[in-house]
């Protein structure tokens, strides 16, 4: 199988489309988004994602989670506000009005109750980014605003039918497909992550290290994701970059720093840094 034509993702692209911030904007230039994350059992992707989306400047957020989760995260993350049992209120149909975007998966184990929900947000014009426990074999409906996918190949596999080994073999290929077939930004995780969108546009990421290789980063990403798409014009450049700068922080780290000792809360961390020369 073969793709068609692909470009690396450069510092050049991101210098080109990382949008500058008006003095004069407010918090409601920058958009707000909706997490929907973590679980009594896993809160801590909550945490990790909302934090991910504050560091990227999101300009609000709302955690959807459940109570207790909610109670754990108040105090870690001011910043936020919080949907009690917000997957469950947009199960009944409550999506919390005046979003700019929603991320939906980080810590949610119940797979019914997220098909639920998807129902129900596929229904908004609200772009979604759908992550781990999100991801599941499905068809996805055509609608105004995208849909954007954030598998590791394991989770691809799930989603396809595609034996890992083969994935990884023809990344590219495989993604721009499933891109182009369902509609969606496809953006398949690991070394070199690929981002697909349904046009054919197709783009490699080339930033990070294995120090990302541990649980969290991918919730951190979805966090920033959801950031960036609240925030940004253009949905291309925003995903793209994304990738882009959760990758860079894993690599300033690793100049001074054993890669191994990366946290997913230090990419976040370490974005305001990152992007201090884009601005
Ligand atoms: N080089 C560059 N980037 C890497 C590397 C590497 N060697 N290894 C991992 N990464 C990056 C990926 O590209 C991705 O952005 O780290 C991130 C890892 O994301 P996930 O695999 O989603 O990991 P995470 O979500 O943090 O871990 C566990 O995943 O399977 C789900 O539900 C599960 O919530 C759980 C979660
Ligand atoms: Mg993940």
């Amino acid at each position: 199988p073969q793709e068609s034509k692909w470009q690396v993702w450069t510092e050049e692209h991101v210098k080109r489309t990382f949008q500058k911030r008006e003095q004069k904007a407010h918090k409601g230039t920058f958009g707000t988004g909706l997490l929907l994350a973590g679980s009594d059992e896993m809160p801590g992707s909550a945490l990790l994602a909302g934090i991910g989306a504050l560091r990227s400047g999101i300009g609000k957020l709302t955690i959807g989670t459940s109570r207790f989760v909610a109670g754990v995260l108040a105090g870690r993350i001011p910043e936020a506000m919080y949907a009690h049992d917000g997957l469950q209120k947009v199960v009944n149909g409550q999506v919390p009005k005046g979003m700019k975007a929603c991320a939906i998966g980080p810590g949610l184990p119940n797979p019914e109750e997220i098909e639920q929900a998807l129902k129900v947000l596929f229904q908004s014009d609200l772009p979604l980014i759908i992550d781990a426990g999100a991801l599941q074999e499905r068809r996805y409906p055509s609608r105004k605003a995208e849909i954007i996918l954030t598998p590791h190949p394991g989770e691809f596999s799930k989603m396809t039918g595609i034996p890992v080994p083969d994935i990884q073999k023809n990344r590219l290929y495989f993604a721009q497909k499933y891109a182009q077939e369902q509609g969606v930004i496809t953006v398949l995780k690991g070394r070199n992550t690929v981002i697909a969108f349904p046009d054919g546009d197709l783009f490699v990421n080339e930033t990070g290290n294995a120090g990302l290789a541990k649980g969290g980063t991918g919730d951190t990403l979805t966090g920033m994701l959801l950031a960036f798409v609240s925030a940004e014009k253009d949905i291309k450049s925003a995903v793209a970059n994304a990738v882009y700068f959760h990758g860079c922080s894993a690599d300033h780290w690793g100049k001074t720093k054993a890669q191994r000792g990366l946290l997913a809360s230090d990419v976040s961390e370490l974005l305001p840094d990152i992007m201090k020369s884009f601005e």
